[in-house]
């Protein structure tokens, strides 16, 4: 028996699943042995989940010959259906999760139409889907984030309860292993047995035996990794969804009549019409499942999120593309695999994983990827072309041709064995292989003894920590320099207090930002600081940093709606906006004449908890104006959703604010600009000189360098000073009171209440910084010290 047979046939089929293999080794070798580990193995399931769900529908639709666009938009939109339903409409939760796939289902018939019986590409059809349902996905939610209840919370990161006796393992994990290793065995065995009895061809009973063995092995380590996670944890639920929705559309695509019908249509449209297949239906059905499973995977992500945010969704469908075409398919359609695609989705999900685990940039993983899916398609195109079959398109069909007219065919046959000389040979090699699995799993056992710790939220809580102790900082987009000026001050300040620390960012949204959490509780992180993107969609991740005992600081922004977070560290957000508020008005007084005086209102990023709090301290100041008639809002737009900048981004304030000079002011003048931050009032006043029009008044925070340039230059009105250093310096005095088991100071035990807790807060005092006060304000800082003071 050569090792060849064991892999079906030809050794290089199995190019992914090494690939797979090899990656987790690579990791788990390089970060000292952080990647198979439960926690670990919990939050690649957890974080992933929903993009594997995307791909089995995205493999389907490829196959076919199709690409959908829309899925990520499908997704986000029928999460913020099913989170409003309950939230506003009064709908239990579990007619909430059918609203949700009912919601998949009218989507999928709407797109399935177009595609299938108007015959419109499906790649049109979705780009609209795209737009469209992001659209109606703010339109309907407000750009807001809407929690959901504890049971759509359990489906996306729940995990199985603790039933039986105890044996210091989850056991129904242990029983759901056991049961995944005996349908392997089970189905394998029958295939073949099927297959003999047929006159067909199959490998040698011992390759049979080791490859089963193999596969048993591979699922009693992740049985046991799942297990013996701390207590209250398993098998985590987006998994077990996953699962049986693997199996299922294996099923569908290998054995059904639907499932060649698919593959006949993307392999030769023209061809399979003739034969007599209705391609109509199989498109309609392609599109319509995938709507279907985008719906799932959004309930899956809300539930893992503990709330629906107004970015959820963005890029998914990519990452399920990508993760079909490293699992083999073909863009022409016709082939592809669904446990192909999910290998490809698992390779993806492993390289973000050991990456975020070795401390590497989100922007350097983005990159790693980039090049991971080039050079994996590359791959195979190359072997394709020179007379090989493809490698990957292979995986898991154990060398045999595709099922379907237009999947590649085996250079190499199966190695044939004649039918009577089997039965017993599979029997003996797998009663050993049970044997050896069993061997291994005992040891395992023994040596680990099971769970370790009681892990129990708060018990380590009065207590300090280790010095030298992980330290996990966790900020959001670089929306504005003073993130990045945190990170290099994090750094600086932790290695002097001798920790070991991981400062990340999440460029790639909240998905990433959870995930990157999730790598720093691997790494076993004693503190988190955490900067949220979406102060509400760390629910899961916050629950079990809890549960692993380590403390969680909120930084600059605040964390809602959990009860996980021990204490808040920030500026006093309403405070900044009184500011803003006091500051427009004084400049439009000395600049603007007599009034009344026309403004507008921006405000920052709905999914920023700080953003209402800007807003509602500057209105503290403005609205009495806008009552009595001073100030005018010209263009009615008043409300904190109306006024709301998407991602911070100033692509989004110059946009409006270019629509507003067009429309509302094309014949009034503008006297003012109530703006959030430095990066929104530069890009307001970027849109009012490309009109042509004078320069209003413009508010502004975080002393970023170009606005306290144009400030100097009469510009910009006035910025908020809320030096970093001594915000970052205070969040480190805070990690050193835990690490040293003291209370932290706190200087405000009232003020935030994140809707389930007030937060214990540390405030500092933000300043107002205008022309008149440039020079004292900045004295201090190193860099707009130089600036204010150039030649000194
Ligand atoms: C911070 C601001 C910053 C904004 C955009 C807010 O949460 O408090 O200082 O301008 O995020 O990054």
């Amino acid at each position: 028996m050569k090792l060849r047979d064991v892999f079906g046939g030809d050794f290089r089929q199995f190019g992914m699943i090494f690939a797979l293999a090899a990656l987790v080794l690579f990791f788990q070798v390089y970060t000292g042995g952080l990647v198979l580990t439960p926690v670990n193995m919990m939050n690649l399931l957890n974080g992933n989940a929903y993009v594997l769900v995307l791909a089995i529908g995205m493999v389907l639709v490829i196959i076919a010959g199709h690409i959908d666009l829309s899925v990520g938009s499908v997704a986000a939109f029928a999460g913020l259906v099913t989170a409003l339903a309950m939230r506003d409409w009064g709908v239990p939760p579990w007619l909430a999760v059918l609203l949700c796939l009912a919601t998949g289902v009218a989507i999928g018939a709407w797109q399935g139409f177009w595609v299938a019986h108007v015959g419109v590409p499906a790649f049109v059809v979705t780009l609209a889907g795209m737009m469209l349902f992001r659209g109606a996905n703010q339109w309907l939610g407000e750009s807001n984030t809407v929690p959901v209840p504890p049971l759509i919370q359990y489906l996306g990161g729940g995990y199985l309860p603790e039933v039986g006796p105890h044996t210091g393992y989850n056991n129904l994990t242990l029983l759901i292993g056991l049961a995944a290793i005996l349908c392997v065995v089970a189905g394998a065995l029958r295939a073949r047995r099927s297959t003999l009895r047929l006159g067909g061809q199959v490998i040698p009973a011992s390759a049979l035996g080791i490859r089963l063995v193999l596969l048993s092995l591979v699922i009693a380590c992740a049985t046991y990794l799942y297990a013996t996670g701390r207590p209250g944890t398993s098998l985590p639920m987006p998994g077990l969804v996953l699962f049986a929705l693997v199996l299922l559309y294996t099923f569908i695509a290998g054995r059904t009549v639907f499932g060649r019908h698919v593959y006949a249509v993307g392999g030769n449209a023209q061809a399979a019409l003739l034969s007599g297949v209705d391609t109509r239906r199989v498109n309609f059905m392609v599109i319509m499942n995938m709507s279907v499973l985008a719906s799932l995977a959004g309930l899956m992500f809300v539930g893992r999120a503990t709330a629906s945010g107004p970015f959820d969704g963005m890029n998914w469908e990519l990452d399920a593309i990508s993760a079909v075409f490293i699992g083999g398919a073909a863009v022409s359609g016709g082939v592809g695999t669904v446990i192909g695609s999910v290998v490809g989705g698992l390779v993806m999900a492993v390289l973000n994983n050991g990456l975020q685990l070795m401390g590497v940039g989100a922007d350097m993983t983005q990159v790693i990827k980039g090049l991971v899916l080039l050079m994996a398609v590359a791959f195979d195109v190359y072997n394709k072309s020179h007379g090989r079959p493809s490698i990957i398109g292979l995986i898991l069909r154990g060398g045999k041709p595709a099922q379907a007219p237009g999947a590649e065919r085996a250079k190499t046959p199966e190695p044939v064995e004649k039918p009577r000389r089997h039965g017993d040979r599979v029997q003996t090699v797998f009663w050993w292989g049970v044997a050896v699995v069993l061997a291994v799993a005992l040891v395992l056992v023994f040596r680990a003894g099971g769970r370790k710790g009681s892990g129990l939220a708060g018990e380590k809580s009065e207590a300090g920590f280790a010095a030298g102790s992980m330290i996990g900082i966790s900020l959001p987009q670089k929306s504005s320099e003073n993130w990045v000026l945190a990170e290099r001050l994090f750094k600086n300040g932790l290695k002097e207090s001798g920790y070991r620390f991981e400062v990340q960012f999440a460029n790639g949204g909240v998905p990433e930002q959870q995930n990157q959490i999730q790598a720093m509780l691997a790494k076993e992180a004693k503190v988190l600081v955490v900067g949220a993107i979406d102060g509400s969609q760390l629910g899961s991740q916050l629950r079990d940093a809890k549960g692993d005992g380590a403390r969680i600081i909120a930084y600059d922004r605040l964390l809602l709606n959990t009860p996980d977070v021990d204490y808040y560290v920030a500026y006093d957000n309403f405070k900044v906006g009184e500011l803003q508020g006091n500051a427009l008005l004084e400049g439009i007084e000395r600049r603007q004449g007599k009034p009344p005086w026309n403004i507008e209102l921006f405000a920052g990023s709905p999914d920023d908890a700080n953003s209402p709090v800007f807003f509602n301290g500057a209105m503290s100041v403005l609205e009495p104006r806008i009552k009595d008639g001073t100030l005018v809002v010209q263009s009615g737009q008043t409300t904190f959703a109306q006024a709301a900048t998407p991602g911070w981004k100033a692509e989004n304030a110059q946009k409006r604010m270019d629509t507003l000079l067009a429309g509302t002011y094309s014949k009034k003048e503008l006297d003012g600009v109530l703006s959030p931050n430095d990066t929104l009032a530069r890009a307001i006043l970027t849109s009012v000189k490309a009109a042509g029009r004078d320069l209003p008044v413009v508010t502004g925070q975080d002393s970023e360098v170009e606005s306290v340039k144009s400030i100097l230059r009469g510009e910009q009105y006035a910025t908020i000073n809320k030096d970093t250093a001594a915000l970052v310096e205070h969040a480190i005095v805070m990690v050193n009171d835990l690490q040293r088991g003291r209370i932290p100071e706190i200087n405000d035990d009232r003020s935030y209440d994140n809707g389930v807790k007030i937060v214990p807060a540390y405030l500092l005092e933000p300043q107002i910084v205008t022309l008149d006060n440039i020079h004292q304000a900045y004295a201090n800082d190193p860099t707009l010290h130089r600036i204010v003071n150039p030649g000194k």
